[in-house]
Formats: structure tokens, C-alpha cells, sequence
């Protein structure tokens, strides 16, 4: 019996949708993204070094910038589904890519922490520490958990409530830990308040605080649908029949 833990609709470019299960390991497809993200996090470490050269100042650079780096994926893993949902059939790609988005995030992260190995082998402790660094540490662990979830094999054995469970609460805790490097820094800038401050911090604390509003938001159209239906549509079927109204 299939189990529906791991099933997602992907819409086809003929408006149909069908059902696909997730690979049970990477596929070419999934290398490319994780690749890509991957190389993006190296991109900015050598732009950081280009800058300042090669010292802690260019090791922090390239730790703020692939701290971003990795939000934008993290971000469309989040929220593209509910983008879908909420406005139409354009953002259905987005819906469709939401593993992969999460894989180039956990890719992307992974160049953030190896650039922590970094610091570490050069300053023989760690940038940070206490609760702040357990924080971090938990948050790059539901990372990782997530990513070996994703493949098939593992969530089918978790089943699909316990799989949404562990997705619903890794997700929100490291949308957190973004919310807890860029909310801060946007409301209480202190005497940092300057226009590259605000160009640095306010458009990531927003982007990280409208997240957790659209998924609520698509939650509540998809009870609405629902209720009026009889069956749960998925968000791609939500964006279909969405557009498919406009046009009639
Ligand atoms: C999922 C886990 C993590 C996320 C989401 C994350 C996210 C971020 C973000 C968004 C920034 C940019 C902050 C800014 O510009 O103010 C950043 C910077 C940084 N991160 Fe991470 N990080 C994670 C894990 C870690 C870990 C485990 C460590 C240390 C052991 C760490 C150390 C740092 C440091 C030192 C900076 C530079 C802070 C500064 O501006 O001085 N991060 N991180």
C-alpha cells in the first residue's frame, strides 16, 4: 500500500497534476541545486576575501553574507507552497521545487559552517558560545535531519503525521534562528542605524516574519476549500483551479 507520508502533486504543464513520491536517494537533479547553492556560499567567501583579504574580518563578511545566501532557499522552501495557494498558478514552480529549494538551503548552510570549521582551526574556539551556540547547533541539526528526511525511504517509515509534525517544528525553529539574526538587528538597530544597516537586516527580518503569515494564510484557504468540497486540495490543485476561474 503506497504510503501517502511521502507523496506530493506536481503539476504538469497541461494543468493536470500527478502524484510523485520523493527519491529515496539524491538524483541529478538534486546535486545540481545543492551544487549550485553550494558554490554560491564559496562565490561569496572568495568575494568577502577579495574585499578585506584574508583575515577574521573577511571570515565574518562571508559569514553574514552566507548566513543570507541560505535564507533565500530556506525562504522558498517555506513558503513557495503557500505562494501557490494563496496567489495563483504562476507561483506553482515554487510549490514544485520545495525539496529541492530545501536541499540548496541545507547545501548553502553547509558552506556557512564550513567557513566556522574555519574560524575554529584559526582561532582554536568557536564564534560563538553558550546558549547562542546551542541555539545555532540545534537549528543546523533539524538542517541535516530534515535533508535525510526528505528522501523517501526514511519519512515513509515515520509515517505522514509524524512527518509533517517533524517538518512543522524543524521548519519553524529555523525560521526562528534566521528571525533571531535579522529581527533584532532591524527593530532594535541600535547605533548601527545607518542606510546600510537597514539595507542589510530590514528586508530579510520582513521576508522572515511574512513566512510564518502566508503559511497561515494558505492553511486557512485550503480549511475554507475543504469545507466546501469535501477533500483537501493540494496547493497545486488550489493554483489550478484558482487561475482556471479566472479565466472562465
Ligand atoms: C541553521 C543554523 C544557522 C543559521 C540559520 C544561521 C544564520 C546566520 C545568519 C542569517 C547570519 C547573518 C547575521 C548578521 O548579519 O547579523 C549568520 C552569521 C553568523 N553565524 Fe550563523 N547561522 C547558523 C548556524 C551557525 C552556527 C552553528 C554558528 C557558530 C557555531 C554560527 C555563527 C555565525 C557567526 C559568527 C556569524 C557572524 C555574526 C556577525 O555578524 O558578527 N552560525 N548566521
Amino acid at each position: 500500500m503506497p504510503n501517502r507520508a511521502v507523496e506530493t502533486k506536481v503539476l504538469q504543464r497541461d494543468g493536470t497534476s500527478k502524484v510523485t513520491r520523493p527519491p529515496t536517494k539524491p538524483e541529478p537533479n538534486d546535486w545540481f541545486w545543492m551544487g549550485a547553492a553550494f558554490a554560491g556560499s564559496f562565490a561569496l567567501a572568495l568575494l568577502a576575501v577579495t574585499i578585506h583579504g584574508v583575515n577574521f574580518k573577511s571570515l565574518i563578511l562571508a559569514l553574514r553574507l552566507t548566513g543570507r545566501w541560505s535564507f533565500l532557499p530556506f525562504w522558498l522552501a517555506y513558503a513557495g507552497g503557500a505562494m501557490a495557494t494563496l496567489f495563483g498558478r504562476t507561483f506553482v514552480p515554487l510549490a514544485n521545487r520545495r525539496r529541492q529549494f530545501g536541499l540548496a538551503y541545507a547545501a548553502a548552510l553547509s558552506g556557512h559552517l564550513g567557513l566556522i570549521a574555519i574560524f575554529y582551526l584559526r582561532a582554536s574556539h568557536l564564534p560563538l558560545s553558550g546558549k547562542l551556540l546551542f541555539f545555532f547547533l540545534t537549528a543546523a541539526c533539524w538542517t541535516y535531519v530534515l535533508t535525510l528526511f526528505s528522501f523517501g525511504g526514511l519519512a515513509a517509515k515515520l509515517g505522514a503525521a509524524n512527518w509533517r509534525a517533524l517538518r512543522f517544528v524543524g521548519m519553524n525553529y529555523i525560521l526562528y534562528a534566521f528571525w533571531s539574526d535579522f529581527g533584532p538587528a532591524t527593530f532594535h538597530p541600535g547605533t548601527s542605524d545607518t542606510l546600510v544597516h537597514t539595507l542589510a537586516y530590514t528586508p530579510f527580518a520582513l521576508m522572515a516574519l511574512a513566512a510564518p503569515l502566508l503559511a497561515v494564510g494558505a492553511f486557512v484557504v485550503r480549511r475554507w476549500r475543504t469545507s466546501r468540497t469535501g477533500h483537501a486540495p493540494s496547493a497545486d490543485t488550489l493554483a489550478t483551479d484558482r487561475s482556471e476561474a479566472r479565466a472562465s
